[in-house]
């Protein structure tokens, strides 16, 4: 099912963007040197988990599996699947802030051709974090992005039990499916 997003949609709830406040140099350089640049904290109800969306930060494909895994998805060949993020327009890690090891807990990417058009894949979050908003921070920072990018349209396919997951973020669900068409390979 193909979606076209209301730009600017931006839910977001509370969130805090690289660089740090002034008076933490240490902490900036750390997250900085963890998450790269453009990084983004996602606010979450426990004040004990740290939460960072990534542009920059290598996605492990292991890790990666672990996730789409226990939400239920088939695995699929790790060289594959590092092709396909090589080939990417925009990867998004979500991770589980540890000054030593970060743990990806999500994860989005977006192929296309960074102008006009992108579709967003593998939208994911490990159901030990589901819940608290970070799907939703996921899905406006990857927004977030190509907007910067000046993509002008951004589409999506949405299994059936998540199609109000977007829909509550602003997506508009394309009418009756008349202007969508599939071709598999197997
Ligand atoms: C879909 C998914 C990414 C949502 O992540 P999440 O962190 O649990 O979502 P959030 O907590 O940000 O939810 C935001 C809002 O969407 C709603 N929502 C979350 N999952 C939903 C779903 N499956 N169906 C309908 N609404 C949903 C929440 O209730 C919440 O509403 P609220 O703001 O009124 O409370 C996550 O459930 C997931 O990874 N699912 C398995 C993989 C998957 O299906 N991915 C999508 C492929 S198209």
């Amino acid at each position: 099912m193909p979606w076209r997003p209301r730009l600017p949609s931006s839910p977001l709830r509370e969130t805090q963007q690289g660089p740090a406040p002034q008076g933490q140099p240490d902490e900036n350089d750390l997250l900085h040197r963890l998450y790269g640049i453009g990084f983004q904290e996602l606010q979450v109800p426990n004040p004990q988990l740290r939460l960072f969306l990534s542009l920059e930060r290598e996605v492990d494909l292991v890790e990666l599996e672990r996730i789409t895994t226990a939400v239920g998805w088939r695995p699929r060949p790790l060289r594959r699947v590092r092709r396909a993020l090589r080939h990417s327009l925009l990867v998004v890690g979500l991770w589980c802030h540890d000054p030593f090891l970060p743990r990806l807990v999500g994860f989005a990417r977006c192929i296309g051709d960074g102008v006009i058009n992108a579709t967003v894949w593998d939208v994911v979050i490990h159901p030990a974090y589901q819940g608290v908003g970070l799907g939703q921070g996921l899905m406006a920072f990857v927004v977030k992005q190509l907007q910067v990018m000046g993509v002008e349209h951004v589409t999506l396919f949405a299994d059936p039990g998540v199609v109000c997951f977007y829909q509550h973020q602003g997506w508009e669900v394309e009418p009756k499916n008349q202007r969508c068409c599939f071709w598999y390979a197997c």
